[in-house]
């Protein structure tokens, strides 16, 4: 039996590499390396598949983040809420603008922010909301919009693990002011670097965005504010146009594999993701009834990858600890300690997992 790692970036690039291998070294040959006509080409075909007006390429998801706090006019004396359950930099990007991070708790069957939690969170300097849609499901925009139009909050969602994911009829990242993303080489669409996105539908926030990113430069040697230096290379952009080709076949196969998972863990003690259409699967985490770190050790000694996002919730992290009030988050407490993402990726065989099933069950 072969190991199987959390992600199998190898095998998943297999289908695509002469497109890609052919697309590399044209660039390589066009000596035309940041922004230019692979940027401008992806950012429209991204925004074309997204369902948004405007795209703008940027060099991170992190950077998405605070670029689009810093054009929604969020800084120094605003609260923003976000979920207590994200990858820090969610939490980050707020604290870089100069606001503070409001954390709320979450749903126990969903990993996402709680709307009845974040309306009571609601604070009289809160301006906006991060919306997560975690391991790339999506979140319950219906009620949190109510929730934001009830207190005049502006939407804004991280869309960092659910690229190609749908909420009704519309793509996550067009249901607010705002939508960020990360294009990390492990995400659902992934490049061969780092690599982000920012979507709108609002023409005055896509230039504010378009000068932020490039020195609060619209004209060369002419700056209107500070900014940031977060450009998209063009080997990237020219990676992800090939990529964004294929996002709704990859999906498809990785909905494949939780359908798969969910058979196999059918009779187990495990509870398995909520499944649905929306769903893209960037993670496949399950929560466990106890024991996570000897289970986890037991598929580390039989060649089975598994993770623990996150085993921290963010009222934990010491980064934040200067907010005066200490957070209750219990369900995102509860949830750091069973949770366990298991493999899942596109190109994984029924085989994997039955394989990381089976010894998952085994383990328990
Ligand atoms: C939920 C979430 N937000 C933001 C980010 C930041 O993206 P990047 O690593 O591209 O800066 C990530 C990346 O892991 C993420 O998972």
């Amino acid at each position: 039996m072969n190991n199987i790692p959390m992600v199998d970036i190898q095998l998943w690039h297999k289908t695509l590499q002469s497109e890609l291998e052919e697309k590399a070294i044209s660039v390589l040959r066009s000596g035309r390396f940041i922004m230019g006509e692979e940027v401008e080409a992806f950012e429209k075909e991204a925004a074309n598949y997204l369902g948004a007006r405007h795209a703008i390429s940027c060099a991170n998801g992190t950077d998405a983040l605070i670029l689009a706090l810093h054009a929604a006019g969020i800084g120094p004396g605003d609260e923003v809420l976000t979920t207590g359950f994200t990858f820090f930099a969610t939490a980050e990007a707020i604290l870089r603008v100069g606001a503070k991070p409001v954390l709320v708790d979450i749903d126990s069957q969903t990993f996402n922010i709680d709307p009845v939690e974040l309306e009571r969170s609601i604070t009289s300097h809160c301006k906006a909301v991060i919306v997560v849609h975690l391991f790339g499901l999506p979140a319950p925009m219906d009620a949190i919009r109510a929730v934001c139009d009830r207190h005049a909050l502006l939407i804004l969602e991280d869309c960092a693990q659910s690229f190609g994911a749908a909420y009704g009829s519309r793509k996550t990242g067009c249901h607010g002011l705002l939508g960020a993303f990360s294009f990390f080489p492990s995400k659902n669409l992934g490049g061969f670097g780092d690599g982000g996105l920012v979507i709108t539908q609002d023409h005055q926030t896509a230039e504010t965005i378009q000068m932020l990113r490039n020195h609060g430069s619209n004209y060369q040697y002419h700056h209107e504010c500070t900014g940031y230096n977060s450009r998209l290379d063009a080997i990237q952009a020219a990676m992800l146009r090939v990529k964004l080709k294929y996002i709704d076949q990859f999906n498809n196969q990785r909905r494949q594999v939780a359908q798969w998972y969910g058979e196999y863990l059918q009779k187990s003690e495990v509870i398995c993701p909520i499944d649905t259409p929306e769903h893209v699967y960037h993670q496949y985490t399950v929560v466990l009834p106890a024991r996570r770190d000897t289970i986890k050790k037991k598929l580390a000694n039989k060649g089975i990858a598994s993770a623990i996002y996150y085993p921290m919730p963010l009222n934990k992290q010491k980064a934040l600890s200067s907010t005066e009030e200490d957070y209750e988050l219990p369900v995102c407490e509860q949830l750091s300690e069973h949770c366990l993402s298991l493999p899942i990726f596109p190109g994984m065989t029924e085989e994997q997992v039955k394989q990381v099933a089976d010894a998952l069950i085994a383990a328990m």
